[in-house]
């Protein structure tokens, strides 16, 4: 057992943020060698209850869940900032021929590690990244994660058709490879497998008929794709499948519901939409640094809200500007106020921070796992040095509560916030 002293921040089942100045974290191995958190809470009444527990004490620092990045492709770290005109036109361009290069095993596993180290200087410490068609850059990602014991979702691409050559698949052999890679590493260590169709205008019926009965046989795999993101996406997709209510409703149409599935952006819905979300307990990963650099749109909180469908934040770099979680939160608050009927504030800023830990945990069927600190979570966090600049020294020293402390962090905050990043490690 291990104890971590510093101020410390978690959230309750509700969402709430609770916050001990003077707290301690205790971690230990579970059962099955995995380092949980074993107590946490006010320095003076855990400490009293771990007498012999060895204390690591980080003064002025805030001890933090890892952030859970909820969509991101990792293939795609070379191509951030890549300038283009929307969507359509950035993925021909740029995103495929760079997406080209990881049928390379050994480039797929340079990124691989680039990217890792990059998540881990920002505090990201479970992401669902999208990989590329090729099986190797799923062994790539899942061997480099694997070796750093870390808790990270990926998949192979299915995209079998309006693709180039160079990353276009074929549909049999594309759901044989899939169905190999789940045997391979769903479950594995802290691995989990994502059935990743990269949007319905890049696979024929053939290829989401397939992946939907994947995803029925092995239910507790994620699926992971993009929807509703951009308007000329969007048209394409209605004239595609002209007989789905929605575009949307094309993946219902082929099993692509249910829960641990996970789709990007979900821009343009209605409430028929978000009911769908809402009644198949399908969960969305929203992006603002990526839909306001390809000129997008907003994603609706209040929407959502109304509704009731779970959601989380993520980057979806290299469509997204940043791997920081600070300038992601930024951008979703910014990306709140747009359409925003109720006055104040647009977004709490600890249910911003929620929905990049325990929320988007939640959201991806992980909670209680990962994204808190909470007796039984698995030990991912982050240690916060509030004062790594002039400015955020001045600013947070100034913050008359927890809100206005985390707002500082959020609006003021970037890679240099974070001091270290701690991994729960398995035996
Ligand atoms: N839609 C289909 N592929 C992609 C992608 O790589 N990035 C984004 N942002 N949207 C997509
Ligand atoms: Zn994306």
């Amino acid at each position: 057992m291990q104890a971590y002293r510093g101020s410390l921040l978690r959230f309750d089942p509700a969402g709430r943020p609770v916050y001990d100045e003077d707290g301690l974290l205790v971690v230990g191995p579970d059962a099955d060698g995995r380092q949980r958190v074993q107590d946490a809470g006010a320095y003076a009444a855990v400490a009293a209850r771990h007498p012999q527990v060895p204390v690591t004490h980080w003064p002025g620092r805030i001890i933090a869940p890892g952030f859970v990045d909820m969509h991101i492709h990792y293939p795609q770290t070379d191509i951030i900032g890549a300038p283009a005109d929307g969507l359509l036109p950035w993925l021909e361009n740029y995103t495929f021929p760079a997406e080209t290069r990881f049928a390379d095993k050994a480039h797929s596993a340079e990124v691989a590690e680039f990217f890792l180290d990059e998540l881990m200087r920002n505090g990201v410490t479970t992401s669902l990244t999208f990989a590329t068609s090729h099986p190797e850059s799923v062994d790539a990602f899942f061997e480099a994660a694997q070796r750093r014991r870390l808790r990270m979702i990926t998949g192979k691409v299915l995209q079998d058709r309006h693709s180039p050559d160079g990353v276009r698949d074929e549909a049999e052999q594309s759901l044989i490879d899939s169905e190999a890679l789940i045997r391979k590493w769903h479950n594995v260590d802290r691995l989990g497998y994502a059935i990743t169709p990269r949007f319905a205008p890049t696979s024929t019926d053939a290829q989401l008929r397939g992946a939907g009965e994947l995803a029925a046989k092995y239910p507790d795999t994620w699926i992971h794709s993009h929807v509703a993101e951009n308007k000329d996406e969007v048209r394409w997709a209605r004239e595609l499948f002209p007989h789905a209510r929605s575009y949307l409703d094309v993946y219902a149409g082929f099993g692509l519901m249910r829960e641990r599935a996970v789709y990007a952006h979900c821009i343009h819905f209605d409430d028929d939409d978000r009911r769908l979300m809402r009644e198949t307990g399908t969960a969305t990963a929203v992006s603002p640094t990526s839909n306001l650099f390809l000129g997008s749109g907003f994603f609706d909180f209040e929407g959502a809200d109304r509704v009731g469908y779970h959601y989380g934040l993520a980057s979806d770099v290299g469509g997204g500007t940043s791997f920081s979680p600070f300038t992601t939160m930024m951008a979703a608050y910014y990306a709140g106020r747009e359409g925003q009927t109720k006055p104040g504030i647009s977004i709490a800023p600890s249910q911003l921070w929620w929905r990049h830990t325990a929320g988007a945990a939640r959201a991806l069927g992980l909670e209680s796992v990962i994204g808190n600190l909470q007796p039984g979570c698995e030990a991912d966090f982050v240690v916060i040095n509030p004062k790594a600049t002039p400015l955020l020294s001045r600013k947070t020293s100034l913050a008359a509560n927890l809100e206005e402390l985390l707002f500082a962090l959020i609006v003021l905050g970037d890679d240099r916030l974070i001091e270290r990043t701690v991994i729960s490690q398995a035996g």
